[in-house]
């Protein structure tokens, strides 16, 4: 299966940071993998227009479960598609927690970005105390059950495994611990939406340890936050991954 190589910028970037873009267009401009960059809202159109024509993809980081209306501050799935966006992150530990999302709030969201023709990358992981006290696949069999709608399309499904605890503290599970969940995830996955469903690991990947991981078996990508923002780390993940 072709590798996914997705970075979240979360809230960095200005349009001055675009020059990054610019350098990895230069530096990889035909990987043997998918690359996507979701950058803030502000700069989706922008990054979108520098991409045209390059096998980058850009996308959101999140999207309002309805299409339009009363609800400041928010940005629907249409207006990320007419952004230019063709993915969208949804459910990431930082809206579960900063915003109170739940699974259903988040079965929604993905409900919405999948109408409005938005491929939807759904993260799920454990906390730290939910590993330590051995409830890791209970945890993620929940969230999975959850966060995916009965509607859910699987040609426009990728799921993000991202422990919380391993986001953007340097930490990673061992490669026996990521193997495990993704053997769980792939086995919950494909009786409902078959083989093909991507599933990409995410939480302090870098260039250092980007192949250890993609040469798991069932790991088929990344979904990378910090070492997204700089040309130089994100071009050695996805240099890892093309080679894997
Ligand atoms: P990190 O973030 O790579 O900085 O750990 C990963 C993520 O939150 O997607």
């Amino acid at each position: 299966m072709r590798g996914l190589a997705a970075g979240n910028w979360k809230m960095n970037g200005t349009k001055a940071d675009l020059a990054e873009v610019a350098d990895l267009l230069k530096a990889h401009s035909a990987p043997a993998c998918d690359v996507l960059l979701c950058p803030p809202a502000t700069l989706l159109s922008r990054m979108a227009e520098a991409a045209k024509g390059t096998s980058l993809a850009v996308g959101g980081q999140d999207c309002h479960a309805k299409a339009s209306g009363a609800h400041t501050g928010d940005v629907s799935a249409d207006m990320l598609a007419d952004a230019g966006a063709t993915h969208v992150i949804l459910g990431h530990s930082e809206r579960r927690a900063d915003h109170g999302e739940s699974d259903v709030m988040v079965a929604d969201k993905v409900t919405a970005a999948q109408a409005a023709g938005l491929t939807t990358i759904v993260c799920i992981g454990e906390t730290e105390g939910d590993r330590d006290a051995g409830r890791t696949l209970d945890i993620i069999g929940s969230q999975i059950d959850g966060s995916l709608p009965a509607t859910c399309e699987a040609g426009k499904l990728v799921v993000a495994y991202e422990p919380i605890w391993a986001i953007g503290t340097g930490r990673t599970p061992s490669l026996d611990e990521i193997a495990e969940v993704h053997a769980f995830l792939r086995n919950q996955l494909s009786p409902r939406f078959g083989d093909g469903i991507r599933l990409l690991y995410g939480g302090s990947v870098k260039p250092g340890n980007a192949a250890e991981i993609f040469a798991l078996p069932n790991v088929n990508g990344a979904l990378v936050g910090g070492a997204s923002l700089k040309a130089a780390d994100f071009g050695g993940i996805i240099a890892a991954l093309s080679a894997a």
